[in-house]
């Protein structure tokens, strides 16, 4: 096969986090699944990006957090099943290229526009704390920023959650301004909305999340996995074994429906429902299977722990090939752009 012919046949594909904490089963059904299973069907070429750069934004006062959760992120993606033989892992912030690409769209998106983009509204609000009364430049241009990691690898489809939508529309009028002021040269990319569904905290919260202090992690033991399970959210009309259950508004019999058999499942919101069923038995039985259903990846992350020399060469590889693409796009912007001087 020609050099860079596969380029042509496999779809190209980006998606990537921001390196702030641990995943957890939130994003293990939310994403992870479903990038595990494109890579397996071997018809995609993808690009998983840990966006260092990005996590900075909103944690420019700790760049030690960053730093730490950049290994911790790579550990789970490979504990999850991402193999770096089908799939390239990359730091964002050791591709150049992406934060020169950044400062060119600079010119082609206006404040205004950027002030009006939904997610970035959302989050502005949520941080008056870190940011006060006014924000940050970088911060208010991530979505640039974001565009450019999508573009530097001609991303053409980006597998992500429904809050991200905003963030690949305003890439896509960056791509159409781009292309129409110095030609056709790069790719407009789709959403790709992970089917995975949204899981629940174990507090019957919406939202699975680290502040929130609701969530199951990909790397938790076993007794933190039952410690976690023993405190989650039942049905309140329950005090005694004998009276009569409601599964739908337990999150015990919420989490058997993702974690246990169909039998099982049949059973806790039978017996429940019966009046004939311990909430303290239903509870250990569900940590049981949470356990058992994590343990490969817990085992495949523990392996990486012990040989944090081996995630460095993944991410320094994944690195320096994602680079070698990223080069690839400059030149044709440049050329795009007039900036190929002595070329
Ligand atoms: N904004 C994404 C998140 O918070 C992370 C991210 C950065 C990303 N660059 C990206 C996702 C490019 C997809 C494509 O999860
Ligand atoms: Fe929930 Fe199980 Fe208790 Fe029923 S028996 S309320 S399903 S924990």
């Amino acid at each position: 096969m020609k050099k860079g012919m596969s380029r042509f046949m496999k779809k190209r594909v980006l998606t990537g986090d921001r390196p702030t904490g641990k995943l957890h089963i939130g994003h293990y059904f939310g994403s992870l699944k479903k990038r595990v299973e494109m890579q397996n069907s071997g018809d995609y070429d993808i690009y998983i990006l840990i966006a260092d750069v990005q996590a900075l934004t909103d944690n420019f006062n700790n760049p030690e957090k960053v730093r730490k959760n950049v290994r911790e992120l790579a550990m789970d993606y490979l504990a999850c099943g991402i193999d770096p033989e089908k799939t390239t892992i990359y730091i964002q912030s050791m591709i150049p290229e992406t934060a020169e690409l950044t400062v060119y769209y600079s010119n082609l998106v206006t404040i205004a526009r950027l002030q009006r983009n939904p997610t970035v509204k959302t989050e502005i609000a949520q941080k008056k704390e870190l940011f006060g009364e006014s924000v940050t430049y970088g911060f208010l241009g991530y979505p640039v920023s974001q565009a450019a990691d999508i573009t530097t690898f001609e991303g053409e489809l980006v597998p992500t959650g429904e809050d991200q939508e905003p963030l690949i529309e305003q890439c896509r009028e960056i791509v159409r301004k781009f292309n129409s002021i110095y030609g056709e040269v790069l790719v407009e990319p789709k959403i790709v909305l992970s089917e995975g569904k949204r899981i629940k905290g174990l507090d019957g919260n919406e939202k699975m999340g680290k502040s929130l202090g609701n969530a199951i992690y990909l790397s938790d033991s076993e007794e933190e996995i039952t410690k976690k399970v023993m405190s989650a959210v039942t049905d309140p009309n329950r005090i005694k074994k004998d009276d009569l259950g409601n599964p739908d508004i337990c999150m015990v019999a919420y989490y058997h429906k993702l974690f246990s058999s169909k039998e099982e499942i049949d059973t806790v919101c039978a017996e429940c429902r019966a009046g004939k069923r311990g909430c303290v038995a239903c509870k250990k039985q569900l940590a049981k299977n949470i356990s058992e259903y994590l343990k490969p990846i817990r085992e495949k992350r523990k392996y990486y722990e012990e040989h944090p020399e081996l995630v460095d060469k993944i991410l320094k590889e994944g690195t320096q090939k994602a680079r070698k693409t990223a080069q690839n796009t400059m030149r044709k912007v440049k050329e795009a752009m007039k900036l190929d001087y002595f070329e």
